[in-house]
């Protein structure tokens, strides 16, 4: 089995509030269909639930949010899901509709549905959930970030491989240069964080890539917007892109 991240970067265009990239979404449903073999797909908020969560200031820790805030991130994630699991549709991807409300237990992944999903997939439906607002407990509530999903579900799934879908090449030890690091082991990578995407960031993405091949998991990188090295990373095949390498 594999886990998929697209990034909110990729499926959206993150400079404008609430716009889809339909056709980056089309292209990679089309892809996908190329791979035979049991996947989860998890998706970012880009210009819908990051863009509002930056407006309603909610991040990552539990505390009392602005609920007027809680309830428009979910309800935008809602509508960017929609247009995912549409063109999944189209593309004849049988995907089933997971929000994370469904397998998590305030910051906590609940074990027996998590494994559910495993089962979801195995059957030949491909799971699709999404980073969300979430409730904590005790009037507080949380951002749940799709790259914490990754790592939440490899502990308990122990995919083969994890993708994380970007809208860059890989990881650039130079952002000017656009020097792609190939492959990392066990070292915390330096690199140079774009000016661009503070919040979101690649910092997390690499947090949460870093804990999951530290499992002995391999996560890769790749340009979303070449969904072909999405194929070809997890057929084995040379492709452009950033490997942790977990094995
Ligand atoms: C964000 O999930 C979820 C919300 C802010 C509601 P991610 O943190 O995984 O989203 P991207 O990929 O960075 O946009």
């Amino acid at each position: 089995m594999i886990l998929i991240k697209l990034g909110g970067s990729i499926i959206t265009n993150k400079e404008k509030p609430l716009s889809p990239r339909k056709k980056t979404i089309e292209n990679l449903a089309k892809s996908i269909r190329k791979i035979n073999e049991p996947m989860i797909i998890v998706h970012g908020g880009g210009s819908y639930g990051h863009y509002w969560s930056v407006k309603y200031d909610m991040h990552t820790k539990p505390r009392k949010y602005n609920q007027k805030g809680v309830s428009i991130i979910k309800n935008s994630m809602i509508d960017l899901n929609k247009i995912i699991l549409d063109s999944f549709v189209k593309n004849r991807l049988n995907p089933y509709c997971l929000p994370p409300t469904d397998f998590m237990g305030g910051n906590k992944p609940i074990l027996k549905k998590v494994k559910e999903i495993e089962k979801i997939s195995k059957a030949n439906f491909i799971p699709v959930t999404f980073g969300d607002a979430l409730w904590y407990g005790q009037g507080k509530t949380y951002i749940l970030s799709g790259d914490k999903i990754m790592t939440h579900l490899s502990k308990i799934l122990k995919p083969r491989l994890c993708i994380f879908a970007l809208k860059e090449d890989g990881l650039y030890s130079d952002l000017k240069s656009k020097k792609l690091i190939y492959e990392l082991k066990n070292e915390k990578p330096t690199f140079s964080e774009t000016k661009m995407d503070v919040t979101g960031g690649m910092t997390r993405k690499v947090e949460e890539a870093s804990n999951i091949s530290k499992m002995g998991i391999n996560v890769f990188f790749v340009n979303g917007n070449k969904p072909d090295r999405i194929v070809k990373a997890i057929k084995n095949k040379k492709f452009e892109g950033t490997l942790f390498r977990g094995k």
